[in-house]
């Protein structure tokens, strides 16, 4: 059976003064009503192979916050099974203890693991894809969703999709590399050969665990004794804080999926993902998503726009006026105003970074 599951920790602080610490991007509107985690929990809803065991879907998200994670599927009424990590130790071991999870519930259950940063706008795209996805991860590979790049991002992973899979489209994963260098991004990009990893990964939970175990086995063995000393509380999975701790950070990318090319006899195959895909990392990314006005102006909440274009605004409360800018990112709050340059945005973590260290 098919298991949907959320890795939703993280801060965002790209996306500051909105995403705060403790009330991080997930759990915001950012792109509507419902948060990114809200519309990540119904992408696979209702969805006939996703057949309802313990829990309709696995989030695994940090401690600080699991109250209004746990009240965000209240809200939508789903059932919830919520790990806890009591520290961050990015996306390798946060899947390694949703594994486990998945396996104590008594299932190898297939899982589909989602970020909870991303837009899909063609569900029926999506879920078509998870479905090839499933096929291979039932016959024991590791698969991950590749996407058609259009620029050198030097934040994504990326894929040589090697010999194709019968006529399922699904493609055999030649090479992955993380995060490259901009000239490498440049030069995969004109070669035509290469995908974005769209960072969705669909496996089988012991065919994960036996992965982990192969690659990075500290991190296995942390992880399962973190798990294993384990409390339930409410819908909430607490693993142990002291064994966790231990455990070394790595995400899945460079902890799993650049090692398995090189000859280990777990299969990694890619499967094209053409959804209308997007990582909702930055604000020239909530910019790019959602719908714009003739000159190209996006506004959220009271914002007038004069002579400017390309731009963004997001008042909270006050009334926003732009006059005569051009790609310029507006944000405001009641306790900070963010304006930036819309090809700088990467740079707000700096200013987050600054903040923290000043108090
Ligand atoms: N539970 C948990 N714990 N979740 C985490 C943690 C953690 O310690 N760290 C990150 N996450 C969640 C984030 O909230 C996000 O939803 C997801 O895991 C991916 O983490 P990012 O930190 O956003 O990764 P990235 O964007 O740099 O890179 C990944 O995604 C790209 C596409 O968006 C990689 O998989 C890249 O290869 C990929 O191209
Ligand atoms: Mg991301």
């Amino acid at each position: 059976r098919i298991q949907p599951l959320i890795l939703a920790g993280g801060a965002g602080s790209r996306l500051w003064p909105v995403s705060r610490e403790h009330y991080p991007k997930q759990l915001i509107g950012l792109l509507g009503d419902a948060s990114l985690l809200e519309a990540t929990a119904l992408r696979l809803d209702g969805w006939a192979p996703c057949a309802s065991g313990q829990a309709e879907v696995i989030i695994v998200c940090g401690e600080d916050h699991r109250f209004m994670t746990a009240e965000q599927m209240r809200r939508l009424r789903r059932r919830a099974h919520i790990v806890l990590e009591p520290v961050g130790r990015n996306t390798a071991p946060a899947l390694t203890l949703a594994a486990l999870a998945a396996v104590a519930d008594g299932q190898d259950a297939i899982l589909v693991v989602m970020p909870a940063d991303h837009a899909v706008a063609d569900l029926a795209a999506f879920r078509d894809a998870v479905s090839r996805a499933a096929e291979q991860a039932e016959a024991g590979a590791i698969v991950t969703m590749g996407i058609v790049p259009s620029r050198p991002e030097t934040g994504y992973g990326y894929i040589k999709a090697g010999t194709p899979i019968g006529d399922s489209g699904a493609r055999v994963l030649e090479h992955f590399v993380e995060k490259p260098k901009r000239e490498t991004a440049e030069a995969y990009l004109a070669s035509g050969e290469y995908w974005w990893n769209s960072g969705i990964f669909i496996v089988r939970a012991t065919i994960w665990l036996k992965a982990i175990a192969q690659f990075q086995p500290e991190m296995e063995a942390a992880c399962r004794a973190a798990f294993e000393a384990r409390h339930a509380d409410g819908d909430f999975c607490r693993v142990d804080k002291t064994a966790f701790e231990a455990c070394p950070a790595d995400s899945i990318d460079y902890a799993v999926m650049e090692k398995l090319s090189n000859g280990t006899d777990i299969p990694a195959v890619v499967v094209p993902l053409d959804a209308g895909w997007s990582d909702v990392g930055s604000w020239d990314a909530v910019w790019d998503i959602l719908p714009k006005d003739a000159d190209g102006n996006v506004s959220r909440g009271r914002v007038m726009f004069e002579g400017s274009n390309s731009s963004y605004a997001h008042s909270s409360s006050r009334l926003i006026a732009c006059v005569g800018l051009q790609d310029t990112v507006v944000i405001e709050t009641p306790d900070a105003v963010l304006v930036a340059n819309k090809s700088h945005v990467q740079d707000i973590k700096k200013i987050v970074g600054r903040i923290k260290a000043e108090g």
